[in-house]
C-alpha cells in the first residue's frame, strides 16, 4: 500500500504516469549484489525488462553488466555507463547492422542462436578482423510451468539449438577462424516461481557439460539467463524475490569447473516490484452486470493483462469506501484492454487515483503509441519533495 503522503505527491502530477520506487529498486540490487558475490556470479540486467535510462544507471551502479536483445539496448547500455567487457547480446534474429555495433563495441559475448547466425557472425568478424566471443544458446528442453508465451527453453521453439544439431555446430566451429566458443547459454523461461525449474536446469547442464567435456570442448562461463518470478499477488508483502535460495540452488547443483564462471541475465526479478502505473478513474460506467471502472491508462501503458491476461495488483488510493467489485478497464479500443475483471475496489468514482502494482518489468518497455496516444512519463521517488 502507497501512505498517504505518496497520494498527496501524486494529485498534483498529471496521469498516467510510471512511478518507480528506488529505495525498492535499491534494497533489490544490494540484495541481488549480496547474494551473488557470495559465490562470485557475475549478473547481466536483461535490458529488455526496462530501458529507462535512470533505472538503468542505478542498476549498472552496482556493477553489474547488461544483456540485450538488440543493437539499441547495446547503445543504451554503454550510454548508460555499461563497460563493453560486461556486456551479452542475444536474439533469435540479429541484423547485419545490429552484429556490426556489437563488434564495434567489442562486447563480452554473442549468445548464438543458429548456425546461420553463427556464420554470419563469423563473416562480418573476418571483415572487421577481430575475433568475435560467442556462446550458444542451447535449448535444454526443460518445461519452465509459465505462461506458453513465455516458455522458452522447449524443443519446439524458435530459440536456440536443440540437441540434435550439436555434431552440426562443432563442425562449423571448426571451421570458423573469426568466432570463438567462450561459453553456453540457456534461458528457459520468465516468470518461473516453481524453483525446482532451476534445480531440474542445473541438472540438464550437467548433463549438456559432460556430453562437450567428452568431445574435448570447455568453455569459461555457463549462462543460465534469467527467469526468476516475482509475487504479482503480494507487492507489498513480498517486494523483493528470495535471491539467497534462488542462488543457492544453482551453488548446491550446477556442477562448474574450477575456473569456469557461472552468468544470470536478470530482468524482471531485479526491476518489477519497484513500479507501478499510476492512472486516474476518468468515468464509472454501469454495465447490465458489471461496473467499470474506465482509467486514463490502458494497453498502451501495460499490455501484458491484455497481452498474456497477466495478474496487476490494483489499488485505489484515494477511497476508503465500501468495497464493490469493477471490471477495471483502459481507454483503448480494444475489448482486451481490461486490467482486471470484477476487481474488488473500495467504492470507486471519477478522479480517483489508481495503482497497478508490479509494473516496473516490461511495462514502460513494452508502451506503445497505438490510437496515437501519448507515451506516458517516470516519475521517481527520490526526485518528489
Ligand atoms: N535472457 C533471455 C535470453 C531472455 O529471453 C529473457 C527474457 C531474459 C534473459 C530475462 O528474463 P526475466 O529475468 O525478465 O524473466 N514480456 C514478457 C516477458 C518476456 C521475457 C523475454 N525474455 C512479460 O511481460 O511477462
Amino acid at each position: 500500500m502507497f501512505n498517504s503522503s505518496r497520494i498527496n505527491e501524486f494529485s498534483n502530477i498529471p496521469t498516467p504516469f510510471y512511478y518507480y520506487d528506488m529505495e525498492i529498486l535499491q534494497n533489490t540490487l544490494e540484495i541481488v549484489k549480496r547474494e551473488s558475490s557470495k559465490y562470485g556470479y557475475h549478473i547481466h540486467y536483461a535490458v529488455k525488462a526496462n530501458a529507462n535510462p535512470k533505472i538503468m544507471t542505478k542498476i549498472q551502479s552496482y556493477g553489474f553488466g547488461a544483456d540485450c536483445v538488440s543493437g539499441n539496448e547495446i547503445k543504451r547500455s554503454l550510454e548508460s555507463g555499461y563497460p563493453p567487457n560486461k556486456i551479452v547480446y542475444a536474439g533469435v534474429g540479429k541484423s547485419d547492422q545490429e552484429i556490426q555495433t556489437a563488434l564495434d563495441s567489442d562486447i563480452f559475448c554473442f549468445n548464438c542462436e543458429s548456425i546461420p547466425e553463427m556464420e554470419l557472425i563469423n563473416e562480418m568478424a573476418e571483415k572487421a578482423n577481430k575475433i568475435a566471443k560467442i556462446a550458444i544458446r542451447i535449448n535444454p528442453n526443460v518445461n519452465a510451468n509459465t505462461h506458453h508465451y513465455i516458455t522458452t527453453g522447449v524443443e519446439e521453439n524458435k530459440f536456440g539449438i536443440s540437441r540434435w544439431e550439436f555434431d552440426s555446430v562443432l563442425e562449423g566451429l571448426a571451421s570458423y577462424k573469426n568466432i570463438e566458443l567462450i561459453g553456453l547459454h540457456f534461458h528457459i523461461g520468465s516468470q518461473i516461481t516453481d524453483l525446482s525449474v532451476f534445480k531440474g536446469l542445473c541438472l540438464r547442464i550437467n548433463e549438456i557439460k559432460q556430453w562437450f567435456s567428452d568431445r574435448q570442448i570447455f568453455v569459461d562461463h555457463i549462462n543460465v539467463g534469467g527467469g526468476y518470478g516475482v509475487d504479482y499477488k503480494h507487492p507489498d508483502q513480498n517486494p523483493i524475490p528470495d535471491f539467497v535460495t534462488f542462488f543457492g540452488i544453482f551453488n548446491e547443483f550446477l556442477n562448474l569447473e574450477a575456473n569456469q564462471e557461472l552468468h544470470f541475465e536478470l530482468g524482471r526479478s531485479m526491476v518489477a516490484q519497484c513500479g507501478s502505473l499510476i492512472s486516474k478513474v476518468l468515468y464509472v460506467k454501469n454495465g447490465v452486470k458489471t461496473k467499470f471502472a474506465i482509467l486514463d491508462a490502458g494497453m498502451t501503458e501495460l499490455l501484458r493483462p491484455a497481452l498474456y491476461r497477466a495478474y496487476h495488483k490494483i489499488e485505489n488510493l484515494s477511497s476508503n469506501g465500501e468495497t464493490e467489485n469493477y471490471d477495471v478497464v483502459g481507454p483503448i479500443c480494444e475489448s482486451s484492454d481490461c486490467f482486471g475483471k470484477l476487481v474488488s475496489l473500495p467504492a470507486t468514482k471519477r478522479n480517483d487515483l489508481i495503482a497497478i502494482r508490479t509494473a516496473g518489468a516490461y511495462g514502460e518497455a513494452m508502451a506503445s503509441r497505438y490510437n496515437l496516444r501519448d507515451i506516458a512519463p517516470s516519475i521517481f521517488s527520490n526526485e518528489l519533495n
